[in-house]
């Protein structure tokens, strides 16, 4: 099925130049703790990753009253880091295998951000027999990125009324599904809409509108509402999948301006060393 064109937002990450927010990932991470880690993972990310350069919560230097001798901008070392990977438990089995007791300790800065569930039947369970996907690579893996993410995250509607959702159903536009599906049989035939009839765009999926306005307390006098939400999720998801984006665009321009001051030494040394042939 057709689903409709994601809106094409302004990302400061967008273009040869484009970088993160550092604010703007703070508070992403403030969203997805807060709200999508309820059913989601981050499995490709650490909570040292948010400590490294450009991570949400990198720091230059140790905040006032810290040691000396500590260094606040090595992730395993950042405060905010080792807060946050503490407010999330892990089950882990003693001893060197599998038959010794399970214990459960507090999150380190090595750990991986998990999701809430121990198993796919666990989390299948808990969601309508549908799996939430582990979030880490989501801004590239579907069509459309971050639009893609964003308008997904802001754009549930009702339901057109030439539809059946089923129970723990929602309908979203942006989503890639197929509603010739979902059509009440009284305007199929054949499996075409009758005559006047269209299949609306988009698709019903099982994650019902994950935001609300004014749903997280901003620290920064940042809006609270749902596009700002979305937004800010979106560029810390998108850091997520790309940490190292900013260092890659970086080299690409230091590579273009080499090649501009490389083709006018050339363009140079070839207008002396012929100036006497003509
Ligand atoms: C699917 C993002 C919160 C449950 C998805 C998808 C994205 C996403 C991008 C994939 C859609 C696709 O396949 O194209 C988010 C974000 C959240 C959030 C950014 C926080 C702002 C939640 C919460 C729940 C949830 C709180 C559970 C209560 C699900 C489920 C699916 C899903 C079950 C699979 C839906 C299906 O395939 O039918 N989410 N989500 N999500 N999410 Fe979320």
């Amino acid at each position: 099925g057709k689903s409709k064109h994601p809106h094409e937002q302004h990302w400061h990450f967008s273009g040869p130049f484009g970088t993160f927010d550092q604010n703007a990932l703070q508070r992403g991470y403030q969203v997805y703790e807060t709200v999508c880690s309820n059913c989601h993972s981050l499995d490709l990310v650490a909570f040292r990753n948010l400590g490294q350069k450009g991570g949400p919560f990198h720091l230059d230097a140790c905040p006032a009253g810290f040691p000396e001798n500590l260094d606040c901008s090595n992730p395993n070392d950042n405060p905010v880091v080792k807060a946050l990977a503490d407010k999330y438990k892990y089950q882990v089995t003693d001893g060197p295998d599998d038959s010794g007791d399970m214990f459960q300790r507090n999150g380190v800065p090595s750990d991986r951000i998990p999701g809430p569930y121990a198993n796919e039947q666990l989390a299948r369970l808990a969601n309508n027999n549908a799996l939430p996907p582990d979030l880490s690579l989501i801004t590239k893996a579907r069509h459309g990125g971050p639009d893609y993410v964003y308008s997904l995250l802001t754009g549930y509607e009702d339901a057109p009324s030439t539809v059946e959702i089923g129970v723990g159903q929602h309908y979203n536009p942006y989503f890639h599904g197929d509603m010739a599906q979902a059509m009440k049989p009284e305007y199929m035939h054949d499996g075409h809409p009758v005559e006047g009839v269209s299949v609306p765009l988009g698709g019903v999926l099982a994650m019902a509108p994950p935001l609300a306005d004014g749903i997280i307390e901003y620290g920064d006098g940042s809006p609270q509402t749902v596009e700002q939400y979305a937004k800010d999720v979106t560029e810390f998801l998108m850091w997520a999948a790309e940490p190292k984006m900013e260092s890659r665009k970086a080299l690409g321009v230091m590579s273009i301006i080499y090649l501009v001051i490389l083709a006018g030494i050339l363009y140079w040394s070839y207008r002396k060393i012929w100036a006497d042939q003509h």
